[in-house]
């Protein structure tokens, strides 16, 4: 990419580039081993979290041209769904395992964690004051945490959803906020009692989305049904329709002085509009897939964006980039082709989003499973087994994993952080046992994770 945004033209069609017009986003962050579900930036673009399928959150610092992994945030027992910047110091995350984790962005290391219950958590909010950390939960409420010191206080939990809720938002007096739910419905809370004020607005089908303008009334949101746009709190109805998606919205971002917003959905498709009117400046298509996670560069002329793919990705909105990114490095995992063996097909769709076969565990959620065969259960050194793992006393084998995957985790390694898979048929476990079997032998000839991810393409 060229950094080089304005030029003049010099005598004789020479051009030069305006030194210090442009500042050059960093094309991708690296460094995730699964799919990342949200990206957010510091307000001066200085430092990024990301939260991803593999368990945990990366802190970036983000430098000129270059992304660099600051801290990784490890300590959540599922996938991460969401993670926010609180303050200068800190973030918190929400994950599939029920529970918000509040971090020190400096040195990495958990500070509390609050476990709400079986369900997922997924998307969680700080208010601007910094006193309070929201989070949106499956399990039909929202929570508010009061910040004291460097533990989440729970201060109060929202109630009265008629289904999951999506996303949580907070009113920029941090003194109220809103939640957007599975039964349609956007409703405003007030932070402190956590009582319902009023459902501010009902759109029929499930809002995923929300993010709030600094007027404190207009309120940003996408739907379920491809639909986004403009509500007003005070009025209670829409204000601005904006162009319908094909598919589900699934992200939205405002940038950091609140002036440019950008919409992603199911089907990658993200639109950057000015919020002043609304229009409609520029449209990307994401080759790969959803559009899970957005933020906006301060200079508001990038946009990055999180899906499927194990980086986050840079959009150069203005001025306008070529539109198709060159190299597709689309996660070659999921791309085996439909002629492979039937138990490679099996790895590729079930496990390798979580496990490598190489010596190294590329940070992929699961331990790799090189030389799985012969290994005792929960001992690969290194690797944060829960302690369900650690302490099962048995040897992995052809018998030991097809139970596995025949009876479950949970019923083979009860308590295991793996989630729940079967392979119902015989025929599946064994061809996965024998790819297995193949795939995971130690060998002078195995090669490093990124290089192996070549040849299954
Ligand atoms: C969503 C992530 C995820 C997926 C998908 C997944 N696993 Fe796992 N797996 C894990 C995690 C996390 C652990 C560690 C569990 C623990 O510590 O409790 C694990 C542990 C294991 C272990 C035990 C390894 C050891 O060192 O003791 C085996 C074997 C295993 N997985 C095989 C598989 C296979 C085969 C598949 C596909 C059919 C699969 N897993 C799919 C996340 C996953």
């Amino acid at each position: 990419m060229t950094a080089c945004g304005l030029k003049t033209v010099l005598a004789f069609g020479v051009t030069m580039c305006l030194a210090g017009t442009v500042h050059a986003w960093p094309e991708r962050f690296e460094g995730h081993g699964g799919p990342v579900k949200s990206i957010a930036l510091s307000a001066d673009g200085s430092s990024a979290l990301s939260s991803s399928f593999d368990y945990s959150a990366i802190v970036w610092q983000v430098g000129k041209d270059s992304a660099a992994v600051g801290q990784r945030l490890i300590g959540h027992e599922g996938p991460l769904n969401d993670g926010v910047l609180v303050g200068k110091d800190m973030a918190a995350t929400v994950s599939d395992d029920g529970s918000v984790a509040l971090w020190n962005l400096a040195t990495g290391e958990m500070l509390d964690r609050v476990d709400e219950g079986e369900e997922k958590m997924i998307r969680v909010a700080a208010s601007a004051d910094g006193r309070f950390v929201a989070s949106a939960s499956w399990d039909r409420n929202a929570y508010v945490y009061g910040l004291a010191g460097n533990r989440l206080g729970r201060h109060a939990v929202l109630s009265g959803h008629r289904g999951p809720v999506n996303a949580v938002a907070f009113l920029p007096d941090g003194k109220r906020l809103i939640t957007a739910s599975y039964d349609g419905v956007i409703r405003l809370f007030d932070a402190d009692s956590g009582e319902l004020q009023r459902e501010a607005y009902s759109h029929g089908w499930g809002v995923n989305v929300l993010a709030v303008l600094p007027d404190g009334d207009r309120v940003v949101f996408g739907a379920a049904d491809g639909e986004a746009g403009v509500i007003s709190l005070a009025r209670g109805e829409i204000v601005k329709i904006l162009p319908k998606h094909e598919r589900p919205v699934l992200s939205v971002a405002l940038s950091s002085d609140l002036s440019a917003l950008a919409i992603g959905d199911g089907a990658g498709v993200i639109r950057f509009y000015s919020v002043d009117g609304f229009a409609l400046e520029e449209e990307f298509q994401n080759p790969y897939g959803p559009v899970w996670g957005l933020a906006i560069s301060p200079d508001n002329k990038t946009v990055f964006y999180a899906g499927l793919d194990d980086s986050v990705k840079s959009w150069q909105v203005t001025p306008r980039a070529p539109f198709e990114p060159v190299e597709n490095d689309f996660p070659r995992r999921f791309q085996v082709s439909e002629t492979a063996d039937p138990g490679e097909l099996q790895f590729a769709r079930k496990c390798s989003v979580c496990h490598t076969l190489t010596p190294d565990g590329a940070n992929r959620a699961g331990p790799t499973l090189y030389g799985v065969f012969g290994r005792k259960v929960g001992s690969l050194p290194g690797y944060p087994y829960s302690n369900a793992l650690r302490t099962a006393d048995f040897v992995w084998s052809e018998k030991t994993i097809s139970d596995l995957f025949d009876y479950g985790p949970d019923v083979v390694t009860p308590g295991s952080k793996m989630p729940l898979q079967r392979l119902r048929t015989e025929a599946d476990r064994d061809a996965l046992i024998a790819f297995l079997k193949r795939a995971t032998a130690p060998g002078p000839d195995r090669r490093s994770s990124q290089e192996r991810n070549e040849v299954v393409k």
